[in-house]
């Protein structure tokens, strides 16, 4: 039986981020704009994971988006695949919203007025779910409604449906660089951090600093020019492909990995550890594939070898930093045209591939041949991706608390939370308890490591 996913998307970013997901699960599955599938090209797949069929047999996504500004969620409705999703399932404010004004505490403050709307959501999708698993949700971490409504979704699904695996996919802003993404940026996303430590099962960890740089990589190889300007929505499609290959098993079912929650027993021994980095190769702009000046010569070794790199993580760590890190656990799934006995030997002694391993768990590095989309093409014969659980993660959290401390200890850009009810009166106890809760968190990943 399949074990089911609801996503949920909050702000800007987790709305078109999961606008791309879902227009690529639908290619994935052959599922057409209408959702429809041509009968001809059923093969044997798990499309309910993510579908489920209406009463003239069309698939509709388990999707639900929310924001508090109307422009992102018009725009999915007006695109190509717009009319797939339920109406029911978008939330808008009635007078259209005007966003949270990149305020982690005014993306909560309003999100309270509307939360029971979003549980009436949350209830009905669950209701249309045989054997519901997981909520999965989009949202950057940087504004104020990915950050603030997020929060407080995430805790009211905490409370609502404590059984269910919150999985979150989580971005955060380009961090050490001049000209912030967002001024105020460090404070949301360190008030986020704490929910996503407090209340996610599992945390997707994505920062955008390493996207715009994947997305560099990838235009250098194509005749298509690089626009100094890239445009933060077209690294969407990179997380997409690394959702879709992390999700393969679970929706081409093979012999291990049948529900998402195996997937999470093997990478998290310990719930305090539940933060993940995704890696993957080769990166594809499917328009610009085209144009590619050569294709690179895809071997397993290799893809496996590249995915323990610092340089293919999607979240920003240097090599230095990967180098002084140990691993809790990895695990790698490779998808694509191979021989499985070839498979076997030639995965045979990759399993730890130079890779150092914390003390404290027991090893667990695991490498798996998921299978591909039969309705998908690429020029690549074979991609993979990588999920680690490393203490490389209380580094890069190590860089967002140092950016908060810089503006919290002066007290600048304060006065916009204060202004709020919740912050009153100076009482500034949720921000000193999320930077107290990060530092604790930070130091947990550094006794971890091996000296
Ligand atoms: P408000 O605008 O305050 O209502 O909150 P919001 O949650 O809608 O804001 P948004 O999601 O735009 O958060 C800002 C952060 O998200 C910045 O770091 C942006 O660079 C980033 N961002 C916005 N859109 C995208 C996107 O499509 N993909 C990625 N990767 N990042 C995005």
């Amino acid at each position: 039986m399949p074990r089911e996913i609801i996503t949920i998307a909050a702000g800007q970013c987790g709305n078109q981020q999961s606008s791309n997901f879902w227009e690529r699960l639908c290619l994935e599955h052959g599922i057409a704009t209408d959702g429809t599938i041509d009968p001809e090209k059923e093969c044997y797949d798990r499309k309910d994971v993510f579908f489920y069929q209406s009463d003239d047999a069309r698939y509709i996504p388990r999707s639900i988006m929310l924001d508090l500004e109307s422009k992102v969620i018009q725009r999915t409705v007006a695109s190509e695949f717009g009319a797939l999703y339920n109406p029911e399932n978008m939330f808008i404010p009635e007078s259209g919203g005007a966003g949270a004004a990149n305020n982690w505490g005014e993306g909560y403050t309003q999100g309270e007025k509307y939360i029971d709307q979003v549980l009436d959501m949350l209830d009905r999708e669950t209701e249309n779910s045989d054997s519901l698993e997981a909520f999965m949700l989009f949202h950057s971490l940087a504004g104020g409604t990915g950050s603030g409504f997020g929060s407080l979704v995430m805790e009211n699904i905490r409370e609502h449906f404590p059984k269910k695996i919150l999985q979150t996919v989580s971005v955060l802003p380009s961090s050490g660089e001049s000209g912030s993404e967002v001024v105020v940026q460090p404070y949301n996303s360190v008030l986020t951090l704490k929910r996503l430590i407090q209340q996610a099962d599992s945390v997707l960890l994505f920062d955008n600093k390493a996207l715009k740089r994947i997305k560099a990589n990838t235009l250098a190889g194509t005749r298509r020019s690089l626009n100094t300007e890239i445009d933060i929505r077209e690294t969407n499609i990179f997380v997409s492909q690394a959702l879709l290959a992390a999700t393969a098993p679970i929706r081409f079912p093979g012999y291990v990995y049948n529900n998402w929650s195996s997937i999470l027993t093997e990478m998290i021994p310990v719930p305090d550890y539940h933060m993940l980095v995704p890696t993957y190769t080769p990166f594809i702009v499917p328009d610009a594939e085209k144009s590619l000046r050569f294709v690179r010569k895809t071997t397993v070794s290799e893809v496996l070898h590249r995915l323990v790199q610092a340089k293919h993580s999607m979240l920003a760590v240097t090599a230095n930093q990967l180098q002084d890190s140990s691993f809790i656990s990895v695990l790698r799934f490779i998808r694509g045209d191979v021989d499985i006995n070839d498979f076997k030997k030639q995965i045979f002694g990759a399993q730890r591939d130079g890779l150092r391993f914390s003390n404290s768990f027991t090893e667990s590095s695991q490498i798996i041949l998921a299978k591909q989309s039969p309705f998908v093409e690429t020029k690549s014969k074979l991609s993979g991706v990588g999920l680690w659980n490393s203490t490389v993660i209380g580094d890069c959290m190590k860089d967002v608390l140092n950016e908060f401390n810089l503006l919290f200890n002066k007290a600048a850009f304060i006065n916009s939370y204060k202004r709020l009810p919740m912050f009153a009166d100076n009482d500034l106890a949720e921000f000193n308890e999320s930077r107290e809760l990060l530092q604790y968190v930070i130091d947990s990943y550094n006794d971890l490591k091996l000296k």
